[in-house]
């Protein structure tokens, strides 16, 4: 049984077909029709809603609530137990707006009106969740809605006003009400009949047992979309979110150690603490609501090659630990992609976590991602490179690719022909480049022809070569600036 506050109505969900969206629930068996739908894939936020979920901090004495925007288009029921689902209904008090809404009013926000009730949920989620947001962190959590009429200014004044002048909400007023009615929710028996939510890794195995067939999910940003673009349908699915060691974050003495099942979101400040290198290719990884569902587990496990982050773990010599309930077994991810969208995974396993060891302070590591659009966008062409260069000579070059073949991949001829070479000389990069450009056979298709993706690879070499090469820092290479969780005020 699911059990969640559904704006301040405690609710539960006993039966219900396994691949119901969020969005489906809510506009048609809750005739909650704020609430939008317009792509059903993701893409333009108009089904926009939040999750708040109680957060026991070390520091802090009390529990508070954490706010998270989410695409409810591509969200199945399990994500809702034990949290509170807000609606765009539930925001104004009594007959006032709420401060975000009243300042969308205010700079004429709003022509159409059709993805204001999206836009509204993502500024109600930031004005949650920061004191005084900049006008980078205000793009940031808009970056995952569309407006085709009003233009994004008044938006972003609107926001920037709300957040940089906000008094206590009704929500601040009955936090305490709301974390205790989420804390009263029995976290027991969490599974429907089709909808299995296993709390623990016995559980998870004999769900796969019982159920072989069924798929599991994490984020489900991947898996919804067969139900809603491809219109699969699933009987049965099993969800990973509820299984502790799929949700464990530790900062070990070696390396990250990133449960399967966490959110991009959750695990962004630790990942960017460690390896801040990544902090382009993840803050331009889908938009903020997707990053607040979509897993590394489910992103690995998937296997796309042009997935953004599988390149990164190669790079790093990330190691794949798996479980089938009884076996754990751990494979490095250089060994773990084995043809188009097959893992080294067995039937009866998943993922249970990924270590990332941490690099030394002579690795030099860059991530690169070219995209149509800079947000919400799949890559085109990924690259990581990771290089350890000492006293001006390689040591070794460890490198992650996406969108040049069938499976993420890693050039392992980069690290054996380039050892012991001059990283400063030219003719280091020109071999570099040779090998890159026998490596791969790229494919033609909609996001970019053979070529481009050829002569992105060369680029993208070149210039990691120069932004890592002392001798040429006077080089410029395009630098785009994005925030930093730390740039952002501390949370309210
Ligand atoms: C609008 C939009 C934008 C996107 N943009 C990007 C982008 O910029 N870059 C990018 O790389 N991806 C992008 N994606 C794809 C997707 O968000 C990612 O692949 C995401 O990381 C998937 O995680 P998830 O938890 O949602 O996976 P799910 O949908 O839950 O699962 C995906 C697959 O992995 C399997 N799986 C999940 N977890 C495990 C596990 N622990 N063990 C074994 N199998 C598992 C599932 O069975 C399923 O087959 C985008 C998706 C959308 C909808
Ligand atoms: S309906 Fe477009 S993101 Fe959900
Ligand atoms: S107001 Fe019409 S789409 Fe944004």
């Amino acid at each position: 049984m699911i059990s969640f506050l559904l704006n301040n109505e405690i609710t539960t969900i006993d039966k219900a077909r396994a691949d119901l969206t969020l969005l489906e629930y809510l506009r048609e068996q809750q005739t909650l029709t704020g609430t939008k739908e317009g792509c059903a894939s993701g893409d333009c936020g108009a089904c926009t809603v939040v999750l708040a979920e109680v957060i026991n901090s070390s520091e802090q004495t009390s529990s508070s609530l954490e706010y998270r925007a989410i695409n409810s288009c591509v969200t199945f029921l399990s994500a809702l137990h034990g949290k509170q689902l807000i609606t765009v209904e539930h925001l104004p008090d009594g007959k006032d707006l709420h401060p975000v809404q009243q300042s969308l009013v205010e700079h004429h926000g709003s022509q159409c009106g059709f993805c204001t009730p999206g836009f509204i949920m993502s500024m109600f989620a930031l004005y949650q969740k920061t004191q005084q947001p900049n006008r980078e962190a205000v793009i940031q959590a808009l970056s995952g809605n569309l407006c085709r009429c009003t233009g994004y200014r008044p938006i972003i004044d609107a926001t920037l006003s709300a957040c940089q002048n906000k008094s206590p909400d009704k929500f601040k007023q009955t936090e305490i009400q709301t974390v205790k009615q989420l804390n009263d929710i029995n976290t027991h028996n969490v599974s429907t009949d089709n909808l299995l939510v296993p709390t623990s890794r016995l559980e998870l195995a004999a769900a796969k047992t019982k159920f072989p067939e069924a798929n599991v999910f994490a984020g489900s940003t991947d898996l919804a979309l067969q139900v809603t673009q491809q219109l699969n349908s699933f009987d049965k699915l099993i969800a990973l979110g509820e299984v502790p060691e799929l949700n464990e974050l530790v900062e070990q003495q070696q390396g990250l150690l990133i449960g399967a099942a966490l959110p991009l979101g959750k695990i962004e400040s630790s990942l960017l603490k460690h390896f801040p290198q990544l902090s382009e290719l993840l803050w331009r990884f889908a938009a903020t609501p997707i990053r607040n569902q979509a897993s590394l587990g489910g992103n690995v496990a998937n296997a796309s090659p042009i997935g953004d982050m599988p390149p990164a773990m190669l790079a790093l010599n990330a190691m794949i630990n798996v479980d089938d309930g009884q076996q754990k077994r751990t494979i490095a991810a250089n060994k773990f992609f084995l043809d188009y969208r097959k893992t080294a995974l067995q039937k009866s396993e998943w993922i249970e976590s990924i270590f990332i060891p941490y690099t030394s302070p002579t690795n030099v590591v860059r991530a690169y991602k070219i995209s149509k659009r800079y947000e919400d966008d799949i890559s085109a062409v990924c690259a990581v490179f990771n290089a350890q260069i000492i006293e001006g000579k390689v040591q070794r070059i460890n490198s992650g690719f996406g969108g040049v073949a069938a499976i993420p991949a890693t050039v392992p001829a980069l690290n054996t022909q380039l050892i012991g070479k001059t990283w400063s000389n030219k003719e280091t990069f020109e071999l570099g480049n040779e090998i890159l450009k026998q490596a791969f056979s790229p494919l033609d298709d909609v996001r970019a022809s053979k070529t481009y993706r050829i002569s992105m690879l060369a680029n993208l070499w070149k210039r990691f070569w120069l932004e890592t090469n002392h001798s040429t820092q006077n080089i410029e290479t395009r630098v785009v600036h994005i925030p930093s969780i730390s740039e952002e005020a501390p949370h309210a």
